[in-house]
């Protein structure tokens, strides 16, 4: 890992959709001295995100892409990646499923965060379903996206109690939390196991 401290750090693409409160979470980590990563690059599906806010903020490039025709959403996007260096993305609440033919052209890692103990709540509204099941314990998952929907290797785990008085809006509060932590471990994890 020490080979990518410095100037060496990993060029990341950071992918959101909405609030970004995961990619803030992810630029703290990535000015830290022993960060392994840099991020120089903040994609949207959504030029309204909130998140965009802290690619301004942090003076992160940004793109915002419409997707309407994903073909060509697909082509913009690797075009700014390849342009931009990018050696790793970082998906962070992005809402769109990324295509088979994106993944496969990326030749590179691509990661996710998930709101629950994957593989089980696999997709979405997972704090809903996991109260309407009446689980003991959700959590999130760091991991590897491969052509089907939340089903690549996981890195890590953090496992939360549910409480009795617990709803989808407490609950994904607190899972929240934790996906701050949680997804700068597991990059480091990653990496340095590469
Ligand atoms: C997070 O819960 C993430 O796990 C899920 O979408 C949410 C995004 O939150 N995929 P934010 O935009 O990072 O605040």
């Amino acid at each position: 890992m020490a080979k990518l401290i410095g100037k060496n750090r990993i060029k990341t693409a950071v992918f959101i959709s909405g609030n970004g409160s995961n990619l803030k979470s992810l630029i703290f980590f990535s000015k830290k001295k022993i960060s392994p990563i840099q991020i120089s690059l903040v994609i949207s599906n959504n030029k309204r995100a909130r998140g965009l806010n802290y690619a301004k903020k942090y003076k992160i490039n940004k793109f915002s892409i419409i997707y309407k025709n994903k073909k060509n959403a697909d082509f913009l996007i690797l075009k700014k990646l390849k342009k931009n260096n990018i050696k790793l993305i970082l998906l962070a609440g992005f809402m769109k499923i990324l295509s088979k033919n994106f993944i496969i052209s990326f030749k590179h890692p691509i990661l996710n965060i998930h709101p629950s103990l994957l593989p089980k709540y696999k997709g979405l509204n997972t704090h809903e379903r996991v109260i309407k099941n009446n689980e003991k314990f959700t959590g999130c998952t760091v991991h590897m996206v491969n052509k089907k929907l939340d089903s690549g290797k996981i890195i890590l785990r953090k496992k939360i109690k549910i409480y009795k008085k617990d709803d989808a809006k407490t609950l994904e509060k607190r899972v929240l939390k934790q996906e701050h932590k949680l997804y700068p471990k597991a990059i480091g994890k990653f990496l340095s196991n590469l």
